[in-house]
């Protein structure tokens, strides 16, 4: 069986590399030469855990290998999967499938036998029809299929989302199809995994589907922390007393300072965009996309509340940059919004992030870019945790003291328990959680 991956981003990169595990030959492709050259020599592009190793040993096995020419990885290829990018387009927030169009043309010419073409990348519904009727267009002598194969990984946990998934969901329309995916997703049948049969238009929609209830699950819960605020009740408690029921369920009701990343703003846009179209609203989904816009920019001015009010003048330390731990990805991530916000209400901002700071420096110019957590909290009035990186769960809070100008943290994440924090002398903010004025 071999396979080939078009797009080498975050999707193709794991995508591909856990095919090739799964003992598949896999031939990825992407136009950015070097970023090719660099998988050749073993660079990972991005930071992902585990993935290093995974190719290194792949790529030894000879199951895995790189180019720059669709037309090589195409040749002979039994499954083609596009995992080109599909961005919000500007102005619209509908998905620009510009990129994923190009390469199918491309693909049409150089199939060379019974191919089936796999959307891998999140595609409107009606993409792969579209698909198919480029392709038959192009080459009216062809034998392919064109299928729907959503990839649900998240960063910092993509090879196990990959390799344990809770489903792999198919849009396949003809036995042949069926059987090469199923062929293909073999080594999961011995794990049980479920493995869902349906159309193209089905299988697209699940994908929005799936990350529009994610992402609404999470703003249910921020706004129910806030009102917890408000009532002096806790977050966490209310999250178990719910989640314990089945229907609910326990995750993704962890409060924080709102969603970002590459897929829930831009799928929960996308996919508002698709129903209006259809003049079937969905005005849940758009509500939750305006939510958590606000949000984001709401948590800057609670940091300047926990600050007594102003931070002209201040100092304050922000302690993770990217939307969420273990991954260098600082697409939509809330500190995008509050740094900026908290350097125009008048404060020096000293961040660190464990991976995202080549990416941060870019995105955040202004801030103070520091080594570690501890050289950015040294002389700030207050320090706020924005991202659970692990190493911000145990911080040393007796030198934090010290090196304080005074012991505030706004604890964005509820890393930490507010009655410690009390204890170690320390006035704390949290979200949804009674907030503790220091008593040691
Ligand atoms: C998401 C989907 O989970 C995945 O299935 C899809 O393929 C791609 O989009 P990802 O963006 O990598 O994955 O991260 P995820 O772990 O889902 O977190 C997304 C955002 O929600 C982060 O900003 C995270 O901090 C936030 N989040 C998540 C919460 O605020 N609370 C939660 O309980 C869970």
């Amino acid at each position: 069986m071999r396979v080939a991956m078009i797009g080498t981003g975050y999707v193709g990169l794991v995508s591909g590399t856990c095919f090739s595990e799964f003992g598949v030959e896999v031939v990825c492709m992407d136009k950015d030469a070097d970023k090719i050259e660099r998988l050749k020599k073993g660079e990972i592009p991005i930071f992902e855990p585990g993935l290093d190793e995974l190719v290194k040993s792949n790529v030894e096995g000879g199951r895995l290998s790189f180019t720059t020419d669709l037309a090589v990885a195409v040749k002979g290829a039994d499954a083609v999967f596009i995992a080109v990018g599909t961005p919000s387009r500007r102005g619209d927030g509908h998905a620009d499938l510009s990129y994923v169009y190009a390469v199918v043309k491309e693909i049409a010419v150089a199939m060379d036998h019974y191919t089936v073409v796999v959307t891998k990348s999140t595609v409107p519904v009606g993409t792969g029809r579209e698909v198919q009727r480029i392709i038959k267009a192009a080459r009216p002598d062809a034998e392919f299929d064109v299928v729907s194969n959503p990839e649900f990984m998240r960063e910092g946990s993509a090879i196990n989302d990959f390799m344990r998934p809770d489903r792999v969901v198919i849009g396949a329309e003809s036995d042949r199809a069926r059987e090469l995916m199923r062929k293909l997703y073999r080594v999961l049948y011995i794990i049980e995994t479920p493995i869902l049969f349906t159309n193209l238009e089905t299988s697209e929609l699940i994908k929005y589907a799936a990350n529009a209830f994610l992402a609404t699950k999470i703003t249910f819960i921020n706004e129910v922390a806030d009102l917890c605020e408000k009532v002096g009740a806790d977050v966490h408690d209310v999250a178990k007393g719910i989640g314990l029921d089945g229907r609910i369920g326990k995750k993704f009701l962890h409060p924080g300072p709102g969603y970002g990343g590459s897929c829930f703003p831009k799928d929960t846009l996308a996919l508002t965009k698709t129903a209006q179209e259809h003049k079937s609203p969905l005005r849940i989904v758009e509500t939750v996309a305006e939510i958590n816009d606000l949000r984001k920019v709401r948590m800057a001015a609670k940091i300047i509340a926990a600050c007594g009010g102003t931070v002209r003048g201040k100092t304050i330390a922000v302690l993770g940059l990217t939307f969420k731990p273990n991954t260098d990805d600082m697409r939509e991530s809330p500190s995008l919004d509050i740094v900026p916000a908290l350097r125009t209400a008048g404060a020096t901002v000293r961040v660190y992030d464990p991976e995202g700071m080549p990416e941060a420096e870019k995105l955040l110019p202004g801030a103070v870019f520091c080594k570690d957590a501890y050289e950015a909290m040294t002389g700030a009035d207050a320090v706020a945790i924005l991202t659970e990186w692990n190493q911000f769960r145990s911080l040393d809070l007796k030198r934090m003291k010290g090196l304080l100008k005074s012991p505030v943290m706004i604890d964005m994440r509820n890393i930490y328990v507010p009655a410690d924090m009390a204890a170690a002398g320390f006035t704390y903010t949290c979200i949804g959680r009674p907030n503790t004025r220091a008593s040691g």
